[in-house]
């Protein structure tokens, strides 16, 4: 039985990953809401996306808290006003804190444009293109509190070809990105993918929790 996701999505951009998501939900292939899109950066163009689709838009800027915990407060209360079930982080550049995993557990997720644990950081694709790896991708994991880490729940691989300049390859993986992220949060509406929310210690199964 499909169980329909709340979503609060979390950017610092584009935005990019959110439009996939707010199209395939038009398009009938997710089973979700975007109840709120929080960003972590004023006027960016995700915010605009979020508007346009008339989804709350909501700028949390960490200068304006004292601590970073503060600000992850403010962060919790928001997705928990909004009702959000699931936390999609979709280029958010920011780690979420213990108060946000924990309100959350096993329930925040985050896309990476590389095969983690390869190539972790703000600059994935260029330092992969860079290092002349012959093969990268995209991973979808669950966060923690460090940077692209975290249990694996899909990864697509994307060749990177003798002819690729950095652009292309950026377009090759994005196209994976808005594919694959949209695709594994049906499968967690479908339950193909579970996601245990009782402390069992198990991280995340792919059949029901025994606990
Ligand atoms: C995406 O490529 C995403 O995978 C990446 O930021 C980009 C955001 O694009 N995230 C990371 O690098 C996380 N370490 P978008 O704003 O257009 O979705």
């Amino acid at each position: 039985m499909t169980h329909k996701l709340k979503l609060g999505v979390l950017i610092s951009g584009n935005g990019s990953n959110l439009q996939a998501i707010i199209d395939a939900i038009a398009a009938g292939s997710l089973d979700a809401t975007v109840q709120v899109v929080i960003s972590n950066r004023r006027h960016v163009y995700g915010l605009q996306r979020a508007r346009t689709a008339g989804i709350p838009a909501i700028t949390l800027d960490a200068k304006h808290y004292e601590t970073f915990d503060d600000f992850n407060r403010a962060l919790l209360g928001e997705l928990l006003h909004h009702r959000a079930d699931l936390v999609v982080m979709a280029g958010y550049m920011k780690l979420v804190s213990s108060h946000v995993l924990d309100a959350f557990p096993n329930r925040v997720l985050n896309i990476h444009p590389a095969l983690l644990p390869a190539f972790k950081g703000a600059h994935a694709i260029r330092d992969a293109f860079a290092a002349g790896a012959e093969l990268t991708g995209v991973t979808v994991h669950i966060a923690n509190e460090n940077f692209d880490e975290g249990p694996i729940l899909a990864q697509r691989e994307v060749p990177i070809l003798p002819d690729d300049t950095l652009h292309s390859l950026e377009s090759r993986i994005h196209e994976v990105e808005h594919r694959l992220y949209p695709e594994v949060l049906q499968d967690i509406a479908t339950g193909k993918i579970q996601l245990c929310v009782r402390p069992c210690g198990a991280r995340y199964q792919r059949r029901a929790c025994p606990c």
